[in-house]
């Protein structure tokens, strides 16, 4: 097995958790490589589903090593709730290893994230307020906290004493927030910080030995291509690098030791919060109207397109090529993943957006200007579909009826992507493997 980086190339909630979870118990090594808390993949274990938020997907397999990336924004109490959830359903973290690069969300990471959010009123970015934006600001802004600082009391206590100096006037002066001893976070930290140190390693370093001793690693992406803090639609982001390049930057593993680049795309498109979407199908309280406005709200119903945490609807549109060639050019895709096929099962007709217009000007690569991205008027062909033909239970590519081949192999064709794993389902055998 190569080692391979799985990529969302849409918008998040591809149903990469899916994949993952079929795919990971064949490395040797699963690892996190950007974000935080904010990826929620549910995996499968016996008759239960558990929710993992931080822990790479490999923690559920005994002969792999799950790795926590420099790359990743760590909140040490969610984690060591993490484990301790997965302990209780008799799953081992014992060979968990974090990064000591990986930096810290401290609890006023937390705080801002939120009072940031509200200061945006309408122009909301969409943020899970759980501090992670803030953490790699401080990253960035050479200020942050790291995994080792934990290792070491007064360097802790050092560390914060200078960014508390910092922050506490911002919290109490212009967010009229609750400002931080450094004794009271230690209070706090000090207890993780222990719990958590057997697993602290220098991952880089574990994980090119892994390579050389022709060791498999799947590097496991969480949020979309177009949530990418450099690719995606700014400022509608995450605030990580969520595109293949994250796994070299967020690991210490160079691009030469990545074979595959596996994206995760879902046979129509969604999007959470705020930004552009060309091809969304607007709901009816969102001011959408006629075949468009049905064609959204069964999108949604029949694919289930709620945020996990919020419960709101997502933003739910027709298939969109320009991003997929987008996705396949800046994350190098080797091939696609692509999933929720069985939810197309519930139209006469299916569109794929194949360019844009706007303003007389047709684009068939991402528009230079994202002021275009909001204004573009998607291209569509239509192609015929095979609606009522239930395609759940599919297993072999033959078998799904031929509307459904033309339409997976037109997608190969217009973004030039193989398709090698088909879903039809959200169980792990609802799934057709090509080739
Ligand atoms: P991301 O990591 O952000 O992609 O999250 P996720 O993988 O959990 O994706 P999402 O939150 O969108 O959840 C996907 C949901 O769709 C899960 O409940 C899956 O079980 C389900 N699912 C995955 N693949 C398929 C599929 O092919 N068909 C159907 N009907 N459901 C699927």
């Amino acid at each position: 097995m190569p080692s391979t980086v799985l990529v969302g190339a849409q918008w998040g909630d591809e149903g990469k958790g899916k994949i993952t979870d079929l795919i990971a118990r064949d490395y040797d090594f699963v690892v996190r490589f950007q974000g935080g808390n904010n990826a929620g993949h549910t995996v499968i274990h016996g008759d239960k589903k558990l929710a993992l938020h931080l822990m790479p997907s490999g923690v559920m397999y005994s002969d792999c090593t799950p790795v926590i990336g420099n790359g990743v924004v760590v909140d040490p109490g969610v984690l060591v709730k993490e484990m301790a959830m997965l302990q209780a359903e008799g799953i081992s973290c014992d060979k968990l290893k974090i990064s000591c690069d990986a930096h810290v969300i401290m609890p006023y990471h937390k705080d801002l994230d939120g009072a940031d959010e509200k200061r945006l009123g309408s122009n909301q970015i969409g943020t899970t307020k759980r501090g992670i934006g803030p953490c790699y600001q401080d990253k960035m802004g050479r200020k942050g906290i790291r995994v080792q600082d934990l290792m070491d009391e007064r360097v802790f206590r050092m560390k914060l004493e200078a960014v508390l100096a910092q922050k506490n006037p911002i919290l109490e002066k212009i967010y009229g927030l609750h400002t931080y001893t450094v004794e009271e976070i230690c209070e706090e930290y000090l207890p993780y910080a222990r719990i958590l140190k057997p697993f602290m390693a220098e991952t880089a370093q574990l994980l090119n030995q892994a390579r050389r001793e022709g060791k498999s690693i799947l590097f496991e992406g969480a949020q979309g291509t177009l949530l990418d803090i450099d690719h995606g639609t700014y400022p509608y982001v995450t605030s990580s690098s969520c595109c293949a390049g994250g796994a070299c930057t967020g690991t210490g593993v160079g691009p030469k030791a990545m074979d595959r680049v596996l994206g995760i795309e879902k046979a129509y498109v969604t999007r959470v919060g705020g930004g552009p979407f060309p091809t969304e199908l607007k709901f009816p309280e969102e001011g959408g109207v006629g075949q468009d406005a049905i064609d959204g709200e069964t999108l949604c119903s029949v694919g289930h397109e709620f945020g996990v945490t919020t419960g709101r609807k997502r933003r739910c549109g027709w298939f969109d090529a320009v991003i997929g060639r987008y996705a396949a050019e800046v994350n190098g895709l080797t091939d696609v993943a692509l999933t929720k096929l069985d939810v197309l099962s519930a139209f006469d007709t299916i569109k794929v957006c194949v360019a844009y217009e706007c303003d007389g000007e047709r684009y068939d690569y991402f528009p230079m200007q994202q002021s275009v991205l909001f204004h573009a008027k998607p291209v569509y062909v239509e192609l015929p579909g095979w609606k009522g033909v239930d395609i759940t239970g599919c297993t072999q590519y033959e078998q799904l009826p031929e509307n459904a081949r033309k339409y997976v192999e037109y997608l190969e064709e217009i973004t030039g992507v193989p398709i090698s794993i088909i879903a039809v389902g959200p169980d792990r055998d609802q799934t057709i493997f090509r080739g």
